[in-house]
């Protein structure tokens, strides 16, 4: 499967992050809580070294629980505050504030020391595209908040937005680049729809698919279309197959439509309607 972020993008993306870096506290990186690792670009651990960080497994409400609380503590393990949150209906949200002391901890007692007291916390969101950075900006700073305008320093265009006396939010997200290198992360992000379905093969995808929730998810696609895969063969392709039957996706002739099978699946996967799944299980689990 070819899966492209293009160097340049890349290139442009880095440099804006580590001039935005300098600007601020703490980082809010956003994941999507069905694909922690894959759905992060690890070099943000360089480019955010120094600062205050916290990791949101965003998207939970699609997310399996009992992994949400895995990968909480095992991001927790590595020094970052982590926490499954919703974006969309705010799940979670007001636990942040209390989070944010915390990272920043260290910086808040700094202050101090220098006699500099209620300086507000400044952070940055950032996350590769699609993972919910623009909706849990809305989300997390409403319509309560007041832009406080251009400030001297700050790359033109951006503004913070003060959310109270403790903590301003720059208004535009940082855009990490995915890492496609690795086949399992560049279908990963596919599989949870990052990556411009046009340009990919659905079946091909779908039928990975279908395996992957085979191991870890078995039943869940019986449950959803309403048959047995007990006759079905093993291949991917023969159980879009069969929800091409189930659904009534037919070509002319009769022919099962497995393209259009393959749309169902991977629009009920990602939609939540196979249930709550996660797809990476943290590397210390792994058995
Ligand atoms: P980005 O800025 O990081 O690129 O992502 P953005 O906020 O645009 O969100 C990408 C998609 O993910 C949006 O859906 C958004 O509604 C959805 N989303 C964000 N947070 C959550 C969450 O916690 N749970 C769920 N289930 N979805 C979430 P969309 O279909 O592209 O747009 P729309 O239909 O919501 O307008």
């Amino acid at each position: 499967m070819q899966i492209q972020w293009y160097p340049g993008h890349m290139t442009k993306a880095r440099r804006a992050m580590q001039e935005d870096m300098r600007l601020i506290d703490l980082v809010i990186e956003i994941t999507d809580a069905r694909i922690p690792l894959a759905s992060r670009n690890p070099d943000i651990d360089e480019l955010a070294k120094g600062k205050g960080r916290i990791i949101l497994l965003n998207k939970a409400d699609l997310a399996d629980d009992g992994l949400n609380e895995r990968w909480a503590s095992y991001f927790s393990k590595q020094g970052i505050h982590t926490l499954a949150v919703n974006a969309r209906t705010g799940m979670g949200l007001k636990k942040i504030q209390p989070l944010v002391q915390e990272a920043c901890r260290e910086k808040i007692e700094r202050d101090r020391r220098r006699g500099i007291l209620n300086r507000p916390v400044r952070a940055m969101v950032v996350g590769i595209p699609n993972v919910g950075k623009s909706t849990f900006i809305n989300s997390f700073a409403g319509k309560a908040c007041t832009k406080t305008g251009n400030k001297p320093g700050v790359t033109k265009g951006n503004q913070w937005i003060r959310l109270n006396r403790t903590l301003e939010l720059l208004d535009t997200p940082g855009i990490l680049w995915p890492k496609f290198e690795e086949e399992r992360v560049g279908l990963l992000l596919a599989f949870i729809g990052s990556v411009n379905d046009a340009i990919l093969n659905s079946e091909e995808l779908a039928a990975e698919l279908v395996h992957f929730l085979s191991r870890r998810y078995p039943g869940c696609i019986e449950k959803r279309y309403g048959f047995s895969m007990e006759n079905i063969s093993d291949s991917g392709y023969g159980v879009l197959e069969e929800i091409a039957r189930a659904r009534s996706c037919l070509l002319k002739g009769n022919v099962l439509d497995t393209k259009k099978a393959a749309g169902f699946l991977l629009d009920d996967f990602r939609g939540g309607k196979l249930g709550k799944i996660t797809l990476e299980i943290p590397p210390e689990d792994v058995r």
